[in-house]
């Protein structure tokens, strides 16, 4: 399975900066597939400077109805016209500061399914919870809980307590908690829960990134901080192992 590298570019960036950085990154490896998930307004901009590249642009939220009077949110028929192929939902940032539960990002999963959009599901357990040994427990019923019996679509196991922070797990946690998600997903999809990519994020960085690409089942990388500079998100894509 070629291997995802996707920057999520979180509330940075800015229409004037799109050009330069979407210039640098169409020297993306051909071994691996490359997305960039900027804030909304530039999603279009994006779209355009990438056109006939090989990098896609993709978003980082949706809301769970298809439209409506919904002030302030984006619906995924927009987020699709606009030129993204993919959206990340149910990131740590928004389940904590927009109160979002595993029922609001399964409803976004079936709406951006809907209008054509690869949904990118993020998971992961917060510090106090892997010091409590819950961490397998609790990422595993997000994805039940998160994921449509019918999901197609992509899943990132991000740990809260490695985002931002530098930290990172060991290779070895990342190995079992990717075997722990393939099980679930095997168990809760069937057969169809074997072609889901599953991606590490959390402080991933060139320097790293060889090892954590390199463990069983990661299928990519959600990358916040380091997809900000071009080089950086390129020198991860380029240490993804070939599949
Ligand atoms: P980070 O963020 O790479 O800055 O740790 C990852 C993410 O939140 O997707």
């Amino acid at each position: 399975m070629r291997q995802l590298i996707a920057g999520n570019w979180k509330m940075h960036g800015t229409l004037a900066g799109v050009a330069a950085y979407a210039a640098a990154i169409k020297a993306a490896p051909a071994h691996a597939d490359m997305l960039i998930c900027p804030p909304s307004p530039l999603i279009e901009p994006f779209a355009r400077a990438l056109a006939g590249s090989a990098v896609a642009v993709g978003a980082q939220d949706c809301h769970g109805a298809p439209q409506g009077a919904h002030t302030g949110d984006v619906h995924a028929p927009l987020l699709r016209d606009a030129g993204a192929t993919h959206v990340i939902l149910g990131h740590s940032e928004r389940r904590e500061s927009h109160g979002e539960t595993n029922a609001h990002v399964q409803a976004k999963v079936q709406t951006a399914v809907a209008a054509r959009l690869i949904p990118i599901v993020c998971v992961g357990e917060s510090q106090a919870q892997r010091d409590a040994g819950e961490a397998l427990h609790v990422v595993k019923s997000q994805l039940i809980h998160s994921l449509p019996a019918d999901f197609t679509g992509v899943v990132a196991y991000e740990p809260i307590w490695a985002i931002g922070t530098g930290l990172t797990p060991t290779e070895d946690d990342v190995a079992a908690m990717h075997g722990a998600i393939r099980a679930a997903l095997l168990d809760h999809l069937g057969d169809a829960g074997g072609t889901v990519k599953i991606l590490y994020g959390g402080s991933v960085k060139p320097g790293n990134a060889a090892s954590l690409l390199g463990q069983p089942e990661v299928g990519g990388a959600l990358v916040g901080g380091a997809s900000l500079k071009p080089e950086d998100l390129l020198a991860i894509a380029a240490a993804a192992p070939r599949g």
